[in-house]
């Protein structure tokens, strides 16, 4: 699928596995230019390896989204690097299983917030400035259909993935008039190494996860890529502030 892109430069931070190396390497095959950011040194390398390998451009920048020196530097790195930034893809995040809420510990909580909240407001916080200087650009912050409705036993993950969606409403609004349109991707169950680290040990959990969705399957990672890719195309000009689900119909039933 080729789209068009009036940019050069994308960001994907949590870009040495699953959703995140997939959507880096869409970036690149579209002729962008790609920052994979993660702490995992090793994955993120092996990404713009892959980018390089396919004829691309990439650089990888360690970074942990929960401290604000770290995407500070990652922002610094970019714009050194390529000069600009263009698209950003907010999509480090963990899933810590958990019980009912009752069972859930206080390091639980603050561990999946930092990560996934305080991590993606971080991120925008640094980039809308330099999309502001630039006069605009897209953002897309992966949320979860977890962020849309309720997911038992996942009660902070989903109240996580519920603020990601708060965060994206309120940057799109704050930011329509200055072009820098804000959206999230809510995927539903995906096969990366999240699910199988949290599936694949027991093959009823695996067959439930299918069954969740009417496609009668789990999702790929290049089906959150290309809706990625999509909601900073210039196709998707006129939609911001919008969480969209890629779930195989799961948020239908
Ligand atoms: N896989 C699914 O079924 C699914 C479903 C809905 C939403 N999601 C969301 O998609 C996103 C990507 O998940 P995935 O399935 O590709 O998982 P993954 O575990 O394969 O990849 C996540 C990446 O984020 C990185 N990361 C974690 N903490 C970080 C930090 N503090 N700073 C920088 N990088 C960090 C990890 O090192 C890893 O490379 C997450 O936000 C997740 O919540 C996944």
């Amino acid at each position: 699928m080729s789209m068009t892109f009036s940019g050069q430069v994308a960001l994907v931070t949590g870009g040495a596995a699953g959703i995140g190396r997939s959507t880096a390497l869409a970036f690149a095959a579209e002729g962008l230019k790609v920052v994979v950011a993660d702490l995992d040194a090793t994955g993120g390398e092996g990404t713009v390896e892959l980018i390089r390998a396919a004829g691309g451009e990439a650089l990888f920048v360690a970074c942990n989204v929960t401290r604000e020196a770290d995407v500070q530097r990652l922002l610094a790195c970019t714009v050194e690097a390529y000069g600009r930034l263009d698209y950003a893809f907010n999509n480090a995040g963990i899933e810590i299983e958990q019980g009912r809420l009752a069972e859930g510990s206080e390091a639980e909580f603050d561990a999946i917030m930092a990560v996934n909240v305080k991590g993606v407001w971080l991120c925008m916080k640094h980039q809308l400035p330099l999309l502001l200087a630039q006069g605009g650009g897209a953002i897309v912050n992966t949320a979860s259909v977890a962020g849309l409705g309720a997911a038992p036993k996942m009660s902070i993950y989903s109240a996580s993935k519920h603020a990601v969606i708060g965060l994206t409403k309120s940057a799109a609004i704050e930011y329509a008039k200055k072009k820098i349109r804000v959206n999230a991707v809510c995927p539903a169950v995906i096969d990366t190494d999240m699910f199988r680290r949290a599936y694949e040990a027991d093959p009823r959990k695996a067959e439930f996860a299918a069954g969740m969705h009417p496609l009668g399957r789990i999702g790929k990672v290049e089906e959150i890529a290309s809706a990625v890719l999509y909601l900073c195309s210039d196709g998707a000009a006129f939609t911001t502030g919008h969480a969209l689900a890629v779930d195989g119909g799961a948020t239908a039933i």
